[in-house]
């Protein structure tokens, strides 16, 4: 079963869907992984990096997205049709094969409060967070790494994130606004844990946005590695730098490398990319890699 992944904040802007389609990149263009990428975030940023506008409206249009799934769920439809939603291959750089994309929609704006309600009035409180892990069941063997990247809230569609992953990510940049939000996503991931009966395994925080000059970046990342409530800051930053917002743009790269650039900046991403890897496999057992590893022993 894959190893997966949830990325988390309750910021916005720091860098959570660049460093979620970066990591597809990196497992799949370096290592040689399959990758499913789940959007779950109305922003729809990174569904738009991975496949452009005009795609993300034809799927849209065609209600073949992860909003339709929900909506299926609130209105007692069977709309939502998996092989078709699943865009293959959507990496933006050419000939680079095995990263595989649900995309995201606007629609989910409406539907996270009724969601919400739904779960609240279920009797089960379970079932509503249940729905995307449920519904990925079929597709999920053929990958190794489900990534999914969450909307900058613990509402109903991150905790379908999190039902289903072995483990999570908080991306942040060593600032004061940044770091402030740590302590409650990892209250709010504890608490949702303890009702799941289980742990979602903190893998680590990922400096974002590092600014080698800023001492105050310096100072932040210097504190953060001395907090004992923070479990693990990963060794590889993410450096600000035009060749790594400019990878959030849909357009088609020759190489990994090319996408990245040519100052350091592929290195560093390969290297964080590696310590997510060998952090999920230190911290994630095998029957805890995906919350559903246990349904097919
Ligand atoms: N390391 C980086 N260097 C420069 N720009 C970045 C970097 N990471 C993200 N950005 C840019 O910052 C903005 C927010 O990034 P994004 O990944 O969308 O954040 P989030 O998903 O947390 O809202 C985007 O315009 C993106 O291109
Ligand atoms: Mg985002």
């Amino acid at each position: 079963m894959p190893t997966v992944i949830a990325t988390i904040s309750l910021k916005g802007g720091v860098g959570k869907t660049t460093l979620t389609g970066g990591l597809a990149d990196f497992l799949a263009g370096v290592f040689g992984k399959k990758v499913l990428l789940v959007d779950l975030d109305a922003q729809t940023n990174l569904t738009t990096m991975m496949i452009g506008q005009e795609r993300w409206l034809a799927c849209n249009a065609r209600r073949q997205t992860v909003a339709t799934l929900f909506a299926d769920v609130l209105d007692g439809t069977r709309n939502f049709d998996l092989e078709s939603s699943v865009q293959r291959d959507v990496s933006t750089v050419s000939g680079l094969t095995g990263i595989d994309l649900l995309p995201s929609s606007l629609d989910l704006i409406e539907l996270a409060e009724e969601l919400s309600a739904h779960r609240v009035a279920a009797d089960d409180h379970l079932a509503a967070v249940e729905v995307l892990g449920n519904a990925l069941e079929p597709v999920a063997g053929r990958y190794d790494y489900i990534l999914i990247d969450c909307p900058p809230n613990v509402g109903p569609f991150s905790l379908n994130g999190l039902a289903m992953a072995g483990g999570y990510l908080i991306p942040t940049i060593p600032d004061v606004l940044s770091t402030y939000a740590i302590p409650h996503i990892q209250r709010q991931v504890a608490g949702f844990g303890a009702e799941l009966g289980r742990d979602i395994v903190e893998l680590g925080v990922v400096i974002t946005k590092y600014r080698v000059g800023s001492t105050l970046h310096q100072d932040t990342v210097r504190r953060l590695r001395r907090d004992p409530t923070i479990q693990n800051v990963l060794p590889a930053y993410v450096h600000e730098a035009n060749a790594i917002g400019a990878a959030a743009e849909f357009a088609s790269w020759p190489s990994v490398h090319a996408k990245y650039g040519y100052h350091g900046h592929y290195e560093q991403f390969r290297d964080l990319t590696r310590a997510v890897m060998v952090e999920a496999d230190a911290k994630l057992s095998a029957t805890s890699r995906s919350s559903r590893a246990h349904s097919i022993n």
